[in-house]
């Protein structure tokens, strides 16, 4: 996927678009006034499914990067700059390889998966083929969803690959190989596996699942590391033949596992999508954004899953989804509980619970309610998760409910969530382990993300320096990172006529949104130090100073990791303790790779 089709699946046109024109859904479509031509009824349409805007009054229309264009007044290069930092891409116009090199990589991941098709249909996938009728999967679910089967074998894969002209080293970046502990070549990863395809949005294969087909084998999924073309984060497996079904009956549902989500697919429900075992990202929740704005979430009974569910529930809250939660009448996940009777599959989406009516049960057992110091914790769980409701009525609604069930007044409970708006929210329980919090950003950490813009205040051309180097994800504070952002569109909307007292004008104006008493205090902040350096000593403290603020992100990332490891081992849990310990060795490479 190049540039301008990654930007365009990462941002989602409606946000954009309404940074300047209040857009209003009408159905399918979203409706405005022209930004383009004066007028009173709204004619401006824009399609999301699609990524394109129309105005049926001027006739003008095109995507998101003619919109930037047209709005900002500026050329296609300077639009993809914007679009692709507010998307968080890196663009790699200085290298045409490395589109190329995409590209060979994702022919790679469809040739292949054709031929593990292939195999699963030969001599040698009888055992699978087996093991698949066994699940009843059907032959037609076994074509849509490109499953098939790798030979259990060390270098079959590599052999057929090669054969056909592709190289060790392209098929290692696919991920489809491992390198040996000599150094010396590769060998294929997945052996003795039912392989399932992970296609991105657009139906492109870029990566692998594999499920064991050995009795024995410790590690039950094996699957793709991140590669230039998959990134597990960004990827939601049956997303590409889930997306019209979740815009027609405007919901979607997530799964944890490959296999739930292809037997829901089987059973008709077609606005199934997995997230692989893990809680959402937020770029995923982005994703689902785009079809719908309601979603429920049927993770499974075990406490990973409910630990995924409450992460994934606090980040759908932030994004205003509206969230319920299921749970299988019958059976472990939706697999089990669709192979004992898809009747029961329908009774448990009809039984689901709005998300905080899951907090409730989660929190407000007999046994909680029985114990004061318990009813006490979770009560201050609980209203910490009421005073993230935005709306008002669902607001007033859980907190009498709350009241009820603890049979304490509202006006106490009131008087709780006030203290608790002041104090970081208490989420402590006895019973079992909850995720602990986030490792605190430290002071050292905000005191260069604030010397960075600084720096970048004082001498506005240097961002274009840090814009290459610094992506805005990288703060950790939220202000800092709305400020660095809009510095770089500002910076591309004006380039050298881009001064101190420009930047001040354009940020303080209110449509931004930027906290105003923040920035201020940061313009206040900068006249007092780094007072009469020069642009090139400040250059070379920039460029270390981004260093620094990138080693400190990737400690503070692998940190968190590993407090969640260590709850992981706690619980038993073998597959998030692999899925952590694999994000850890990929911060590790990360932070080795700029020492
Ligand atoms: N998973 C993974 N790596 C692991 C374990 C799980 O990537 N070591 C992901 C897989 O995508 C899997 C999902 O998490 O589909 C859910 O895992 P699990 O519930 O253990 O498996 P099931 O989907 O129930 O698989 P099956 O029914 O085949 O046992
Ligand atoms: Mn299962």
């Amino acid at each position: 996927m190049d540039n301008v089709e990654e930007i365009k699946q990462k941002l989602d046109i409606i946000s954009v678009i309404m940074e300047y024109v209040p857009l209003k859904k009408a159905g399918v479509n979203w409706k405005g006034c022209c930004p383009f031509h004066n007028e009173k009824t709204p004619s401006f349409m824009v399609n999301p499914d699609r990524q394109f805007w129309h105005c049926f009054g001027c006739n003008e229309g095109g995507d998101i990067f003619t919109f930037i264009q047209k709005m900002e007044n500026i050329e296609f290069a300077e639009a993809l700059k914007i679009l692709a930092q507010k998307a968080g891409v890196q663009l790699e116009r200085f290298d045409p390889r490395v589109s190329n090199i995409k590209n060979r990589l994702i022919d790679i991941c469809d040739i292949t998966s054709a031929y593990w098709q292939k195999c699963l249909h030969s001599d040698c996938g009888k055992n699978a083929l087996e093991y698949v009728n066994n699940r009843k999967i059907l032959p037609e679910t076994l074509q849509t969803f490109k499953i098939g089967y790798a030979v259990d074998s060390w270098d079959d894969l590599s052999k057929f690959l090669s054969d056909r002209g592709f190289t060790e080293t392209e098929i290692f970046q696919a991920g489809l190989t491992v390198k040996k502990e000599n150094g010396r070549g590769y060998y294929d990863r997945f052996r003795d596996r039912l392989m399932f395809p992970i296609q991105n949005v657009h139906g492109n294969v870029v990566g692998f699942t594999g499920r064991t087909m050995k009795k024995d084998e410790a590690a039950k999924y094996v699957n793709t590391p991140e590669s230039p073309i998959y990134h597990k984060g960004e990827i939601l497996y049956a997303l590409d033949k889930a997306k019209q079904a979740i815009r027609r009956q405007n919901y979607a549902i997530v799964v944890e596992g490959n296999m739930d989500a292809v037997t829901c697919h089987e059973a008709g429900s077609k606005n199934v999508v997995a997230c692989s075992g893990t809680a959402l990202s937020v770029d995923q929740i982005n994703m689902i954004k785009r079809y719908t704005e309601n979603i429920a979430l049927c993770f499974d009974q075990d406490s990973a899953g409910q630990i995924a569910a409450e992460r994934t529930i606090d980040l759908l809250f932030a994004a205003e989804m509206n969230i319920k939660v299921v749970k299988v009448i019958f059976g472990k996940d939706p697999d089990e509980c669709i192979k004992k009777d898809p009747a029961l599959w329908s009774a448990s989406l009809k039984q689901a619970k709005l998300a905080m009516q899951f907090y409730f049960d989660r929190y407000l057992t007999d046994e909680a309610l029985a114990d004061i110091n318990k009813k006490k914790k979770s009560a201050e769980k609980i209203m910490s998760e009421i005073s993230k409701l935005k709306n008002k009525i669902e607001h007033e609604h859980w907190l009498k409910k709350l009241a009820s069930k603890l049979d304490i007044s509202e006006n106490i409970l009131r008087e709780g969530i006030r203290k608790n708006n002041q104090l970081p929210a208490k989420t402590a329980n006895q019973n079992k382990p909850l995720p602990p919090a986030k490792p605190e950003i430290s002071s050292k950490e905000k005191l260069h993300g604030q010397r960075i813009l600084t720096i970048l205040f004082n001498f506005p051309q240097l961002i274009a320096y840090s814009q290459d180097y610094l992506n805005g994800e990288v703060f950790a504070e939220p202000e800092h990172r709305d400020i660095y952002k809009n510095l770089i569109i500002l910076y591309n909307k004006f380039k050298d006529d881009l001064n101190k007292n420009v930047l001040i004008d354009e940020l303080s104006k209110k449509e931004l949104g930027l906290n105003q008493s923040y920035l201020n205090s940061l313009i206040i902040y900068i006249d007092k130090i780094y007072e009469g350096f020069d642009a090139e000593t400040l250059r070379l403290e920039l460029g270390a100073l981004i260093k620094t603020f990138k080693i400190n992100f990737l400690h503070r990332k692998m940190k968190e990791a590993n407090q969640l490891l260590a709850t992981a081992e706690k619980s038993n849990d073998r597959e998030l303790e692999q899925t952590l310990l694999k994000q850890i060795q990929y911060f590790s490479e990360q932070l080795s790779d700029l020492k």
